[in-house]
């Protein structure tokens, strides 16, 4: 089922995530949702607390740009380790329509469990090294805005609400037709 993905500036966006006790039917569910949704919205990445769901939860899809990649689930995704820099023009789906600049590290090793609830390591690096910072970022309520200047997330932050609004007009007069 495709769930509704939060709009950036949202209280949820904001909170931390908590780990996931029990990797159960209703997390595999959860993750099965979360796919769905990413590759409706055309994304690459998406966390569980841009579902509304605030438990360590991310899914990964960078097989368009990097084919030697998987799909992947990651429960309680842990970075162990950050090498070199880069810098990524990055986007979001909580971000519609925006994409800045983000320094980066180049290579990450994360531990994590599958949706078995097994133990796994991978490293990565390219857009998948970038993804997994970026969405293991929401589980912390950080956004690819808060490490952008001050002055370019707040002319984010009006088009945002610019865009929320405009989208409950539409809903509301889409309502009211005839
Ligand atoms: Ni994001």
């Amino acid at each position: 089922m495709v769930r509704e993905i939060l709009v950036w500036p949202h209280p949820t966006l904001k909170k931390k995530a908590v780990p996931v006790e029990k990797v159960d039917d209703s997390v595999r569910e959860l993750v099965r949702d979360m796919f769905e949704s990413m590759y409706a919205a055309d994304g690459v990445g998406l966390a569980a607390p841009q579902v509304g769901v605030l438990l360590n939860v991310i899914v990964l899809d960078t097989t368009p740009r990097q084919p030697e990649s998987k799909p992947v689930a990651m429960i309680n995704p842990v970075i162990t380790s950050l090498e070199g820099t880069t810098t990524y023009t990055e986007g979001c789906l909580s971000i519609p329509g925006e994409a800045e600049d983000v320094d980066r590290a180049a290579e990450v090793t994360v531990e994590y469990l599958d949706e078995q609830g097994k133990k796994q390591t991978l490293h990565a690096d390219g857009l998948l090294a970038i993804a997994i910072q970026h969405e293991t970022d929401h589980l912390k309520g950080t956004m690819f805005v808060d490490h952008i200047s001050t002055l370019k997330r707040e002319v984010i932050r009006k088009r945002m609400k610019r865009l929320k609004a405009d989208r409950a007009s539409e809903h509301e007069s889409s309502a009211s037709a005839p």
